[in-house]
């Protein structure tokens, strides 16, 4: 199960992704906005919980530029999100860092990117072996 969400710039965006990755295959939880304004970093709460806790596997998050919602993602304990906006970085993110969250700018790039991006993100394994030791760091910055 992915977590999905986005603020009133993303909206567009988000029900371009879940229709694409709901044509995958994939199963989607979708938290909202449809559309009524919202603040990102409560919406980044939102998602971001499911994946802490294990609920969902993974979360999308998509605000105007995708920053907003990865500075809140961060602050997270658990959670590893990415602004993705290119498909390079977006494969490295699963594959070096094993990061959780995909963040993207509805008002950066374009839905079919999103879409393409997004897929990327979720069908990407983590390679472990050296790049286990530095996200164990990463993790053991969250309880400095
Ligand atoms: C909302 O206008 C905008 O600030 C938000 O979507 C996002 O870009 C924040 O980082």
């Amino acid at each position: 199960m992915i977590a999905i969400g986005c603020d009133h710039a993303g909206v567009e965006m988000k029900k371009a992704v879940i229709a694409a990755l709901t044509e995958k295959g994939f199963q989607l939880r979708d938290m909202g906005t449809d559309g009524e304004p919202c603040d990102y970093p409560n919406m980044a709460e939102s998602v971001c919980g499911l994946v802490a806790s294990g609920e969902c596997e993974k979360g999308i998050l998509i605000c105007g530029t995708g920053i907003g919602m990865s500075i809140a993602a961060n602050k997270i304990k658990g959670i590893r999100a990415a602004l993705c906006s290119d498909s390079f970085s977006t494969k490295f993110t699963r594959l070096h860092n094993d990061a959780n969250v995909m963040c993207m700018g509805a008002r950066t790039i374009g839905c079919g990117l999103a879409c393409e991006l997004a897929e990327i993100f979720l069908t990407t394994g983590f390679e472990g072996g050296r790049h286990q030791r530095r996200v164990d760091l990463i993790t053991a910055l969250e309880n400095k």
